[in-house]
């Protein structure tokens, strides 16, 4: 696990995106996992600009959406459809039948949700996955206590993260309660992980998930097991780190 910590989220997703296009580069066909939220924000915002700058190609590429609500018609802005279109296929120049996003709307969601993993599986697994973290330790929708063997699959979202993404919409009674997502043994099975995370709201999560044993109560812990992640961290992020850690200067 490398720790890469910054003075803004700017700064973080700057260095992020470079790394990402190096393997981009040396991988025109990359396969990409991607988080919505406010988190990859800066970060898609920082691959655009290579894009335009001509240092990141990633029309062969191909992008994977970590999640999706179940039941938001997908023309909603804050239908993951809506946002991977606007936050990643759009202003990177992706080829958009390249992008998938899970099925929130299957009639047969479990189908789906089996369907959407094969899919993975038929691209070669994901290359690098993108992830912000929540502030209970969620990585994708997998909510503390998802089992480690989960694939995409369908879940109940906790009200703590229900109430956390309310500021996307006009109240908590307009957040849905279920969303699909791909599951800790797919996330785990990427061959590299890049992890954002910006702000004093993501320290504690952010410190648990780099510095407590990994435990199923904390769904990013699990990420001290995968042989190639990094935190980019904005030093707000990683105020709650033990000095040491904090210390360390960005690779
Ligand atoms: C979104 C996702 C979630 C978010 C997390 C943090 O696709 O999978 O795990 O990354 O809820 O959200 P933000 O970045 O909005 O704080």
């Amino acid at each position: 696990m490398k720790i890469a910590i910054y003075d803004s989220a700017d700064d973080a997703a700057t260095a992020a995106a470079k790394a990402i296009a190096v393997t981009a580069a040396q991988r025109p066909d990359l396969v990409l996992g991607v988080a919505t939220g406010s988190s990859p924000q800066p970060l898609y915002r920082a691959l655009g600009h290579l894009v335009q700058a001509g240092q990141l190609d990633l029309r062969s590429a191909s992008a994977f959406a970590l999640d999706e609500y179940v039941g938001l018609d997908y023309q909603h802005p804050e239908s993951y459809h809506s946002i991977v279109q606007r936050d990643v296929t759009a202003p990177l120049n992706m080829d958009a039948a390249r992008v998938r996003v899970p099925e929130g709307l299957a009639l047969d969601l479990c189908r789906a949700a089996t369907a959407y993993e094969a899919e993975i599986a038929l691209q070669g697994g994901i290359d690098l996955q993108i992830l912000g973290i929540g502030g209970n330790g969620h990585i994708g929708f997998n909510e503390p206590g998802s089992p480690v063997d989960s694939r995409t699959r369908v879940v109940d979202l906790t009200g703590e993260t229900r109430s956390a993404n309310s500021r996307f919409f006009p109240s908590i009674d307009h957040v849905p309660t279920q969303a699909m997502t791909q599951g800790l043994a797919t996330i785990m099975a990427a061959r590299s992980i890049v992890l954002v995370a910006n702000g004093i709201d993501k320290a504690d999560a952010v410190r648990r998930a780099i510095e407590e044993p990994a435990d199923l109560s904390h769904p990013a812990s699990l990420l001290q097991r995968h042989p190639r992640v990094t935190f980019y961290l904005d030093a707000a992020a990683a105020s709650e780190l033990s000095t040491t850690l904090a210390a360390m200067t960005a690779p």
